[in-house]
């Protein structure tokens, strides 16, 4: 299973990018979707500031790193600093102050790993979790942005991949598959290693854009627009990019020594990170290195179990893309 196949790509495969953009196009949130969020925002900020002037809220996750697709929930941020106080009383006083007429279902969940208030908004239908200070997911939410400032192909890919994992059962992390976070971060990995690369490295080019959350520096080149159109030299099309992803994780991933890493676009050794052993619950059998957070693994979900799934279904859709004379119906069933 190791062994790394030579696969040719099927020579009609640039045919099929016209069904794949179809599938990425109707999954894009309309205009008025994003209307409605940044609504649902501002009358969280007018609850919010009523009792704490000085906290900020900021969007983060899918809604705000353009790989969000039609109907997802949204995901904020309440900067503050109240220093005398534990983030689970912050999360129930929270809840207390978004008790209101115009809010349903206002949840505070209190023992979560990443303790949220939950909420929906019934004026929009949009369901939307705050969590409190987590502003290294506000930064990564601009680095993935950015990348996808580049290449419009990075988009389309991650749409495509995001929309085969949901159907196949692969993007549940309390069932051991892999987060949207982790497949967005894969589909950057995956086209920067392209040649010619398709996108660069923004953490190893001059930073213009520098800041400290919790201890860890975050600098990255952040002017993407000033990169001309990075990827022009390479004329792959989407659908023969959705051939070589999963033709990359299902054959050529080296799973027992590798750690895939946005951070230096390229692939590090398990061996460097200490990452070769189980630790605690962390097994690291698929690793995929935050870009900010470097001790922390993605892929850390995955057991024996879920990583025996995972390759078995990036080999399918490999062999769906090789051979299936319409991939778009099999690639998407639902499992
Ligand atoms: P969907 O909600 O599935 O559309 O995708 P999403 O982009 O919102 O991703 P997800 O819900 O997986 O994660 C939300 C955000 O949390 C990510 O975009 C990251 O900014 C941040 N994040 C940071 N660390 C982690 C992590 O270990 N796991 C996950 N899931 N998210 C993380
Ligand atoms: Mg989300």
């Amino acid at each position: 299973r190791t062994f790394k196949r030579q696969m040719m790509c099927r020579r009609d495969i640039d045919g099929l990018s016209v069904p794949f953009l179809a599938i990425y196009e109707s999954l894009i949130p309309p205009e008025e979707e994003k209307l409605k969020q940044k609504q649902l925002l501002g009358l969280l900020e007018k609850l919010v500031c009523k009792e704490w002037p000085m906290a900020r809220l900021y969007l983060y996750g899918s809604c705000a790193n353009s790989f969000g697709v039609s109907k997802s929930d949204i995901d904020v941020c309440l900067a503050i600093q109240e220093v005398d106080m534990d983030k689970s009383k912050i999360i129930m006083k929270l809840a207390g102050i978004l008790q209101s007429d115009s809010l349903q279902n206002v949840q505070a969940l209190t023992r979560a790993r990443v303790p949220i208030v939950k909420l929906m908004d019934p004026a929009t239908g949009i369901s939307c979790d705050i969590c409190i200070n987590n502003l290294l997911a506000v930064v990564n939410t601009k680095l993935l942005r950015d990348y996808a400032n580049i290449d419009s192909r990075l988009r389309q890919l991650a749409f495509i991949i995001k929309h085969w994992a949901k159907s196949r059962g692969v993007n549940e992390t309390y069932h051991g598959t892999l987060s949207s976070y982790a497949y967005v971060l894969m589909c950057i990995h995956f086209l920067q290693q392209r040649r010619p690369a398709i996108l660069p490295c923004l953490q190893g080019m001059d930073a213009t854009y520098s800041v400290t959350v919790d201890n860890v520096d975050c600098a990255f080149f952040d002017q993407v627009e000033k990169l001309g159109h990075f990827g022009r030299h390479n004329k792959e099309s989407i659908a023969h990019l959705v051939w070589g992803f999963f033709f990359y994780w299902a054959y050529c991933h080296d799973y027992a020594n590798s750690v895939i890493s946005v951070r230096t676009g390229s692939t590090i050794s398990k061996r460097d990170k200490d990452w070769t052993r189980r630790v605690g619950n962390d097994r690291h059998l698929i690793c995929i290195e935050d870009p900010f957070e470097i001790s922390h693994d993605l892929g850390r979900v995955v057991d024996k179990r879920s990583i025996k799934v995972l390759r078995e279904e990036f080999e399918r859709a490999a062999d769906i893309m090789q051979y299936d004379p319409n991939p778009c119906v099999k690639l998407f069933e639902p499992y």
